[in-house]
């Protein structure tokens, strides 16, 4: 009977530690895993992008190449699949590419310009097109537009997306993708604030960011400083 009460009160006793625990402020949190992807090739092109006086056609050229950079590092851990083949000289197993294909969700409008870069090293990837438009006051993403394969749930899938500024489009996005029930899900950027970073650490823990730099961080109006400007203005030529 003693032993029971005694068992009782250490129960109570590690139940009231493991809430107190977890309600914990300082309690380290689960962090996204952020890869900078720091190749000198990438670092040239970047600042090439960065300049202001980088024309549109140069700019997107510059996109399209620095997506076929990010894409090969985040394509890494892609499963294999010993394939028979005869090479010109005899037969052998190769590895091929296993598994159900990626899809590549585009947060419009100037997620399309790194998308054009994702396929042509992916080129029967899926596609999923995401419509956001960040309201200038808030800040807040309004969605507009949503069509994402309908197998997405089954799929690995790259989001992709030039700026990581307060993260709050890239989050909004991410959390559609979750309710169509995707999962295994890695985000991709040119520039990240660290602003974002910690917003994207705090919503989605589980989905790795991709970026080229992380930048000293956002001004008063939400811009990534030093940035690029306007990735969307930038990429299509709209101001
Ligand atoms: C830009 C950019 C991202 C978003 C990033 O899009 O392409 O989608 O802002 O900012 P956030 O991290 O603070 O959400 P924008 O709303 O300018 O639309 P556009 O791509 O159509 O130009
Ligand atoms: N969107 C952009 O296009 N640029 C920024 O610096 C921030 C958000």
């Amino acid at each position: 009977m003693g032993s029971l009460l005694a068992r009782r009160r250490v129960a109570s006793r590690l139940r009231l530690f493991y809430r107190s625990d977890a309600l914990d402020p300082k309690r380290p949190r689960p962090m996204s895993r952020v890869v900078v992807i720091d190749h000198p090739l990438v670092q040239h092109k970047l600042a090439l992008l960065r300049m202001k006086q980088t024309p549109t056609a140069e700019f997107r050229r510059l996109v399209r190449e620095i997506a076929l950079l990010l894409g090969y590092e985040i394509t890494r851990d892609l499963p294999l699949a010993p394939v028979p083949i005869e090479t010109p000289l005899e037969a052998m197993e190769a590895r091929m590419l296993a598994g159900k294909k990626l899809c590549v969700v585009s947060i419009l409008r100037a997620g399309n310009g790194l998308l054009e870069g994702m396929l042509e090293l992916l080129p029967s990837a899926r596609v999923g097109h995401i419509g956001l438009r960040r309201d200038p006051a808030t800040l807040a993403p309004v969605e507009y537009y949503f069509k994402v394969p309908p197998d997405i749930a089954e799929r690995p899938v790259i989001v992709v997306d030039p700026m990581l500024a307060t993260a709050n489009s890239a989050v909004w996005a991410i959390s559609r993708l979750k309710g169509e029930g995707a999962r295994a899900i890695k985000f991709a950027c040119l520039l990240a604030a660290p602003e974002g970073l910690k917003r994207m650490s705090e919503a989605h823990p589980d989905v790795p960011i991709y970026t080229a730099a992380v930048d000293r961080g956002l001004d008063e109006h939400g811009y990534i400083r030093p940035g690029l400007g306007d990735a969307g203005d930038r990429l299509f030529g709209t101001r």
